[in-house]
């Protein structure tokens, strides 16, 4: 089947689909009215010779190897900066989300900022995938692949980024709003956000990783929302994704003792109806099978003796909830 883009006026429901089948509106495309449509994807851009290419850039495929779980003081100090490149990334490409702008120009975007910044852009190739960013609109939980479809005024738009530069990655996303957004949609964003947040505070040297799901879960469930369990956040260094899982609801089994040195990110998915899922026939792009609209923020941190190090945030990151913008 080729894909074909829905026009900003859609037919009525007796008048001919806007695809070209030939059949009537209403027998076609109009089941899908309201939802995200696929658009075209580009071919995969370049990344130049003069970019260092982590294992997998040529082949698509690699082997995971046992990475230290504590990260020696020479890995932090590159995480430190492999975090900064993606908060500026992030930052900037969330700067460009407006009406009519196509998820593939934010994407061109974040390639060649990436690149200028002297990154690989860590999703290009990885396990196959295609782009430099993932962008998820409305009911698409994670792994949306920017296309030629336009953002349409009242859309919510989760960009993820991730780079590699100096040996290590550094991963994070957020998701804005385009144009005017309704409230229900909006408080969904907001409180993801607060979740990202709370769940990042409760990651503290000497207790389990399962406060981390707990406090998130316990937040969104005064909303009612749904956690995502799907998708977890990960262990990250010299790998985009370790061994380490960040569970995002709580589960006693989630029992791994978090101490100084350790890098993961904490990336809630947040859903306002159904926390299934289904993946479209790209493979990649994951949508609540309700198709109600998800939320989603990452970042990368560091665990501390004190605080946690948000090694993707810090003054300008994209997060207009985060504790020192509050
Ligand atoms: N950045 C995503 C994460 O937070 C992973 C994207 S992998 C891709 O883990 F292959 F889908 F790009
Ligand atoms: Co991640
Ligand atoms: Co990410």
């Amino acid at each position: 089947m080729s894909i074909a883009t829905a026009p900003t006026t859609l037919p009525q429901a007796n008048e001919p689909c806007w695809c070209g089948s030939g059949r009537k509106y209403k027998r076609c495309h109009k089941k899908l009215e309201g939802r995200v449509l696929q658009g075209e994807v580009s071919p995969m851009r370049l990344v130049p010779d003069h970019i260092a290419r982590p294992p997998y850039a040529d082949t698509g495929e690699y082997e995971p190897w046992e990475e230290d779980r504590i990260k020696s003081p020479e890995i932090i100090e590159a995480m430190r900066h492999s975090g900064k490149v993606a908060s500026t990334v992030l930052r900037e490409a969330g700067a460009m989300v407006a009406p009519g702008v196509t998820t593939e120009e934010i994407d061109t975007f974040v390639h060649e900022r990436f690149i200028e910044l002297g990154a690989y852009p860590s999703t290009i190739n990885y396990h196959g995938y295609p782009k430099a960013c993932c962008t998820s609109i409305n009911e698409v939980i994670c792994h949306g692949i920017p296309d030629s479809r336009p953002l349409i005024e009242g859309d919510i738009c989760n960009i993820d980024v991730t780079g590699w530069i100096g040996g290590v990655h550094g991963d994070t996303n957020a998701t804005f709003f385009v144009g005017e957004v309704d409230p229900e949609s909006r408080q969904l964003v907001q409180v993801t956000e607060e979740c990202m947040w709370l769940g990042i505070e409760a990651a503290k040297a000497g207790q389990p990783l399962s406060d981390i799901g707990r406090a998130i879960e316990d937040h969104a469930k005064k909303y009612k929302y749904g956690v995502v369990r799907a998708f977890v956040g990960h262990g990250i260094g010299e790998q985009f994704h370790t061994d380490i899982q960040v569970l995002h609801y709580y589960d006693s089994r989630s029992s791994v003792i978090m101490r100084p040195g350790m890098t993961f990110t904490v990336e809630p998915m947040i859903t306002l109806g159904s926390i299934n899922y289904k993946i479209w026939d790209d493979d990649w792009t994951a949508v609540t099978s309700d198709g109600k609209r998800t939320a989603q923020f990452e970042h990368t941190l560091l665990v501390t003796e004190g605080e946690p190090e948000v090694l993707t945030g810090g003054e300008g990151a994209a997060s207009p909830f985060a504790p020192w913008n509050r």
